[in-house]
């Protein structure tokens, strides 16, 4: 039998290259019990695809880890786990099937598309303003606020006031990462402070509904919305994370994939019509959800083993998306991969809601980026990562010159 520590998540290197890990665990013990998690690690992409799909699987609770700090300072994070307690499908499936609701009542295909004009017209913005300049720090001034922008946008917050919102969302992401108790009381001082600033926002569309996203929420008249008059505001805070981190993740590494790439780059430019495929992959081969914790609500089999109740998943999706089982020489990056089945928006019950904006966002991005800027290249070779301990990494700076 391997030792734990042979497959050490938080071994130095492995957030620069997790797949050496995953690939080594996936072929020698892919279903993994992990003291570090604490629960069962799920590498192959059939595993991961059957335990997303499995409704006997449930979100644990988003206060997991506040839950177990000792007593004090879990008291001091109170506010925090109170909003956190009400966060979509952290909350109970009833609940889960509230929030969907009320989200797919927003988010339809016509709704979505019906962005694209805004969402244009916020990318050129943001191009214009470095037209002049031939550089571009792609983190700070496309990646993270043009997302901000149109979640912004869909919350109603009044443009004025936007700019709050990046440090909100950098903040908050502490509570899903293994960060120090500092960084959690930054982000708890983040979350009550969007909190504060939702909560007459959303009085307003009370009394003056329009068609952006909190009017829609607050139209409930039943269900989770309508009995927890503190669940809309949390899931404008959810909203903002959800919407924000991931896709602009998928901006700024999804270029830098391209730029280090310059054979996919010169084929994406003869062949246009490659983009929503070259979307895929760059989802595909580093999407900004790393993994996911599901908890076993009854006893199942799942890889052939039998789990009992109350047991911890660890859904590794981005160990799936390189499965060699199901994407062959799975470590390329391949713009035309094709048939590409990713699951870097989850699957089943919890797909994400916002996968058609976000691909609607990197589309008018990259295509917008590509049309403009013709002589687009890296300025420089070595970008700077932030650290996201256990598997994942974020650009935190991205230069390129046009
Ligand atoms: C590249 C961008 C994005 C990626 C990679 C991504 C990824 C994901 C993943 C993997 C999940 C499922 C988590 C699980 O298995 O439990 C998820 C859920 C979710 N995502 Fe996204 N997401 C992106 C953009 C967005 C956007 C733009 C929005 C909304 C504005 C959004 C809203 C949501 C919501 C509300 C859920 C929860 C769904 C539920 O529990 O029913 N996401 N996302």
């Amino acid at each position: 039998m391997s030792s734990p520590a042979t497959y050490d998540f938080f071994a130095p290197g492995v957030v620069e290259d997790p797949h050496t890990l995953l690939h080594r665990l996936r072929t020698e013990n892919p279903v993994y019990w992990s003291p570090q998690f604490n629960g069962w690690v799920l590498t192959r992409y059939a595993d991961v695809l059957a335990a997303a799909r499995e409704r006997r699987l449930l979100s644990p609770p988003g206060t997991g880890w506040l839950d177990r700090l000792p007593e004090a300072l879990r008291r001091q994070f109170q506010p925090a786990r109170d909003s956190l307690r009400l966060w979509a499908g952290l909350c109970g499936e009833q609940d889960h099937l509230d929030f969907q609701r009320a989200l797919k009542k927003y988010f339809t295909p016509a709704t979505v598309e019906g962005l694209r004009p805004r969402v244009q017209q916020l990318t050129d913005e943001l191009l214009d303003a470095v037209r002049d300049r031939g550089e571009l720090e792609v983190v700070e001034e496309l990646a993270r606020p043009l997302p901000a922008r149109v979640i912004g946008e869909l919350l109603g917050i009044p443009a004025g006031d936007r700019g709050h919102l990046l440090r909100w969302s950098a903040d908050i992401l502490c509570f899903f990462q293994h960060v120090g108790v500092e960084a959690l009381r930054r982000g708890q001082r983040s979350l009550l402070e969007m909190q504060d600033f939702m909560r007459p926002l959303i009085a307003e569309r009370r009394r003056a509904p329009g068609d952006d996203l909190v009017s829609v929420l607050v139209s409930q008249d039943q269900g989770f919305f309508a009995r927890e008059p503190e669940a809309i505001v949390a899931n404008c805070v959810t909203l903002l994370f959800t919407g924000h981190e991931t896709t602009s993740h998928l901006i700024s590494r999804g270029l830098q994939l391209l730029l280090r790439h310059p054979e996919q780059l010169a084929l994406l430019r003869d062949r246009p019509e490659l983009l929503p495929s070259a979307i895929e992959e760059m989802l595909r081969y580093d999407g900004a959800v790393d993994a996911m914790v599901r908890v076993s609500g009854e006893s199942l089999e799942l890889g052939g083993r039998r789990f009992s109740s109350g047991e911890s998943f660890v859904l590794v999706y981005k160990a799936a998306n390189h499965d060699p089982e199901v994407f062959p020489d799975p470590d390329r990056f391949d713009i035309t991969r094709s048939p590409n089945r990713h699951l870097a928006f989850g699957m089943g019950a919890s797909y994400c809601l916002g996968a058609a904006l976000a691909r609607l966002e990197a589309e008018v991005c990259f295509r917008t980026l590509l049309e403009r800027m013709p002589g687009l290249r890296l300025a420089s070779e070595t970008p700077v990562w932030k650290p996201m301990p256990p598997l994942g990494r974020r650009l935190q700076f991205l230069s390129v010159a046009f």
